[in-house]
């Protein structure tokens, strides 16, 4: 069990993560990873493109991290993509108003609540400015919107946005993505990348920064005939935190199987049930206590301008629980929203491409359509310029309201004016039509994973102390698969004979594709501290038995037991594989 300090401390000594540009002061909100977080973060980047990308049979693309205006426009960024921010009168620093409001009373998701009633609660819970402990009541609390502007090009340029979610980036380029899925639904895009988001209050270390990862999936479903394999993840057990639950001061957990989740409506969406299974058992995979976590659902007011509905993955990383499972210190790792249309609409409403899939049906249809063909003769001469606009409000309401043919004159309204219309000029009728397909804007279904924040929770959850010969050891019990370094190789200095097969040692296992750390600096002692720190899974060492007899050995030690076994060095890189492997 660790708190955050802990972990912060060890980060920084032993090379996971620290504040980066220290020399020059340092930035909130900008880490660096060391060399063993930076192989830990990758080996979780590689494990979550192993199954959300590869065993799904998704795609991934890499789009720029920076983006033109007219895309935040559309998306809804520019105008929502806001938090809420209150400046203190007296030393001028600013902090996000509802993480003030959450940390001084029992509110939880303040966020969800209008700015009125966050003025209020300021005053009510009396809440002072963390940096000076002036009274912040009174003040008035703003939208502030998250993303970093840039110019893009010399001089004045053109406006452009660092990109605040991956996601955009696969909406944008549909048009193309749909073309190379051959038009058929359902398909998912997968990328991975940074993202920036100009946090009021970054926090917590690698939980709340500034410049961060995401591992997202876009999939693109037929609302109407899509279905998930639901079947692969019937049986996994999931911990869920309805919004009822979360309103009603009983409430509690629902302990269930995705399957039943789905099947009593607590998961609307089949297929976001679908994805809170693969995560769930992912999650299991690369080492996330499962007593440490839950989907909580978002409450109606918190949800993001483009979700319908929306759960998240959330881990206790303080592991100071109490009796009621919902103590601790919660923090969300990724997000599963049923985004509806709302993007692909939104991009095809302000671009210029094509933003639908062109689903053919089995056979040919035949279908009645009504039809607008307005005689130009007449149309021309009387409305002038305006008559092509007439023509196309004609067409238009006669695809959403046949019935305003009925009569003997028709309305439209053109530029702000109605205009009426002779309906033989306008000559509406009801057509058979010959139809191969239809055109359907597919909707998204997005798990979107923190990379940064998964890190913390694999750190904090793998955080341990036990005593060893009377003398406390600090270890991670890191899952092999992600730990930074598989094994590590110890020989015992100022013998030549031994230092020689350990580089022979070194060599055998790199060759053979483990990842290996030789250190032969300080007692054998200290040197398994180390590796126990950074979760290094086995430590071999090479000592004078090693080269007593006619076949060559060493000794190989399991990090969480510190059971040692004797292995030949002819099997050696066999047998760690196995024992890698599990
Ligand atoms: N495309 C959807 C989206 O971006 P989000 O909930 O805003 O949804 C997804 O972000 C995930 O990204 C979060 O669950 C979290 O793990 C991570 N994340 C968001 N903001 C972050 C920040 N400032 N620092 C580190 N990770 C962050």
């Amino acid at each position: 069990m660790s708190d955050g300090t802990a972990i912060t401390e060890l980060a920084k000594r032993r090379g996971f993560f620290f504040g980066a540009n220290e020399a020059y002061g340092g930035v909130a909100g900008f880490y660096t990873f060391g060399p063993e977080g930076a192989a830990l973060k990758r080996n979780v980047e590689a494990a979550w493109r192993d199954r959300f990308t590869v065993k799904e049979g998704n795609d991934e693309i890499e789009a720029p991290t920076i983006g033109p205006e007219p895309v935040f426009e559309a998306s809804g960024h520019l105008d929502g993509f806001d938090d809420m921010l209150v400046e203190c009168g007296e030393c001028g620093e600013s902090h996000r108003a509802d993480h003030l409001i959450e940390d001084a009373s029992d509110v939880e998701e303040a966020e969800s609540l209008p700015i009125p009633e966050v003025e209020a609660l300021i005053a009510e819970y009396e809440v002072a400015c963390p940096s000076c402990g002036a009274a912040l009541a009174g003040r008035s609390v703003e939208e502030f919107n998250l993303m970093f502007e840039t110019a893009i090009g010399p001089g004045s340029g053109q406006p452009g946005y660092l990109r605040p979610e991956t996601a955009q980036g696969i909406f944008v380029e549909f048009p193309r993505l749909k073309e190379y899925a051959r038009n058929k639904l359902p398909f998912g895009i997968t990328q991975i990348g940074r993202a920036y988001r100009n946090e009021i209050s970054p926090r917590k270390g690698i939980v709340r920064t500034r410049e961060f990862t995401q591992a997202e999936l876009e999939q693109f479903v037929d609302p109407d005939t899509d279905d998930p394999p639901l079947d692969r993840v019937a049986d996994v057990s999931v911990r869920l935190y309805p919004a009822g639950e979360q309103e009603d001061p009983d409430g509690g957990y629902v302990e269930t199987t995705v399957g039943e989740a789905v099947e009593e409506g607590i998961v609307a969406s089949d297929w976001v049930g679908y994805y809170l299974g693969v995560a769930r058992e992912w999650y299991e995979r690369i080492g996330v206590d499962g007593d440490r976590f839950r989907f909580r659902q978002h409450l109606p007011g918190e949800r993001a301008h483009y979700a319908a509905d929306c759960w998240d993955a959330e881990s206790e990383v303080s592991g100071e629980t109490g009796d009621d499972p919902t103590d601790g210190d919660w923090i969300e790792i990724a997000g599963f929203a049923y985004r509806g249309d709302y993007d692909l609409s939104k991009h095809a409403e302000h671009g210029d491409d094509d933003f639908t899939v062109f689903e053919q049906y089995d056979e040919p249809r035949t279908v009645e359509r009504a039809v607008v063909d307005p005689d130009m003769s007449v149309l021309g001469p009387e409305f002038g310029g305006l008559a092509g606009d007439v023509a196309d409000a004609l067409r238009a309401l006669a695809a959403r309201e046949p019935g305003a043919f009925d009569g003997d004159e028709v309305t439209v309204e053109v530029g702000g004016d109605e205009v009426t219309v002779d309906a033989d000029v306008a000559n509406f009728r009801i057509e058979a039509q010959t139809e191969a397909g239809e055109h359907v804007t597919p909707h998204v279904v997005e798990p979107s994973f923190g990379v940064d924040r998964t890190v913390y929770t694999l750190i904090a959850h793998a955080y341990d102390r036990d005593l060893i010969d009377g003398e406390e050891r600090t270890y991670l019990s890191l899952a092999p698969e992600v730990a930074p370094t598989d094994v590590a190789v110890f020989p015992l200095v100022g013998d030549e004979a031994l230092e020689t097969l350990a580089d022979e040692v070194v060599s055998d296992l790199r060759g053979a594709g483990l990842s290996v750390a030789h250190d032969d600096s300080g007692n054998i002692g200290r040197r398994y501290r180390r590796q126990d720190e950074v979760g290094t899974p086995l430590s071999v060492t090479v000592d004078h038995e090693s080269v007593e007899r006619d076949v060559e050995t060493v000794t190989v030690r399991d990090r969480d037991t510190t059971a040692q076994v004797r292995v030949p060095v002819a099997d050696l890189a066999d047998e760690l594989g196995a024992i890698l492997d599990g």
